[in-house]
């Protein structure tokens, strides 16, 4: 491929996002993690970094979705009331000049998705609640109609799985070959609604690498899986080629594994997530039981064998 970085600033010239973040987000070596973990080489992609007003990971597809819109737009998307997402988009829409309508389902009691979703309360301009995931169609109905009567209406897909988001995310990806002189063997990383697992594959065979991407599923099946996250990569790579911006996609070669993480549900904190969440805190790093704590866990599983180099994706913000 042509430099990465060229690449990069050729794809924000061509679709235009705003400036949400502070780029590249880090990549920090943890040797003493790593030997805890029995690996030779970990670092820490430093996502939960991204911009001091919070976001974490979805700071990168926000750029995209929240760009050229007019002033007073108001944002309306979904997610559980622990959602980043949901609290990213409306702390960045309401830096841009915009508002947010929220529907949320109720989701696991936790440090951080109360803490999230005090936050969410104070940030949006609205908040319908469903009572669980399966209604939340009828909050989002509810939510869409009673945004239409503040302004003109946008609306992002829960968790912003967009195509313009996992362009964000596949910029993400291309910062790690400035950061790091070889290839992992791994990336592991959280899966949620798949935009960020699709941005960061995506990069990886665009770079050429042998890495295997890990996305470690944190939600059900039928918004975490494979299919979904492939469909939003080649969808992302389309929307490029539109610019005529060239990624090859590889098919069915795609390099992403899918692993179970979930437990008993959705924000349902599992035992091999908070022992993870326990050696990651002795070692400085603070996993949420959602998404990180769970993408950990099958980390210290994974550490064996052949996976001896790998770059842990960092997500969590906490508000
Ligand atoms: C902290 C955190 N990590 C990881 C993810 C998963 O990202 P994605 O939904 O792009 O799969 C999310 C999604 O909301 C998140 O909030």
């Amino acid at each position: 491929m042509s430099d990465p970085a060229l690449l990069s600033q050729k794809i924000r010239a061509a679709l235009a996002p705003c400036r949400l973040g502070a780029w590249p987000t880090p990549l920090e070596p943890a040797p003493a993690l790593a030997r805890a973990l029995g690996v030779a080489g970990l670092c820490l992609k430093r996502e939960d970094r991204a911009a001091a007003q919070g976001g974490g990971n979805k700071v990168r597809g926000l750029e995209f979705l929240l760009a050229g819109v007019s002033p007073g737009t108001v944002f309306v998307t979904a997610g559980g009331t622990g959602s980043t997402h949901c609290l990213g988009t409306a702390v960045h829409a309401a830096a841009l000049g915009h508002r947010t309508v929220l529907a949320q389902f109720r989701q696991p009691d936790t440090v951080e998705s109360r803490a999230v979703a005090a936050a969410c309360a104070r940030r949006a301009a609205l908040i319908v609640h469903a009572r669980g995931p399966a209604t939340l169609p009828l909050a989002v109905l509810a939510a869409w109609r009673r945004a239409g009567t503040l302004g003109v209406r946008r609306w992002i897909p829960g968790g912003g799985a967009h195509p313009r988001a996992v362009v964000g995310q596949f910029l993400a990806g291309l910062e790690l070959p400035t950061q790091m002189a070889e290839p992992p063997d791994a990336i592991v990383l959280p899966l949620g609604t798949g935009g960020t697992a699709a941005g960061v594959t995506l990069a990886v065979t665009a770079l050429g690498w042998p890495t295997r991407v890990v996305g470690v599923r944190v939600a059900p099946r039928i918004v975490a899986n494979r299919w979904r996250t492939m469909s939003l990569a080649l969808r992302a790579a389309r929307l490029l080629a539109r610019h005529r911006i060239r990624i090859a996609f590889p098919g069915s070669r795609f390099p992403l594994v899918v692993v179970d993480g979930l437990g008993r549900g959705y924000g349902h904190p599992t035992p091999e997530g908070e022992a993870a969440g326990r050696l990651a805190s002795e070692h400085g790093l603070t996993l949420d039981a959602t998404y990180g704590a769970k993408a950990f866990a099958h980390l210290m599983r994974l550490a064996s064998g052949d996976v001896q180099r790998v770059v842990f994706w960092h997500t969590f913000a906490l508000p």
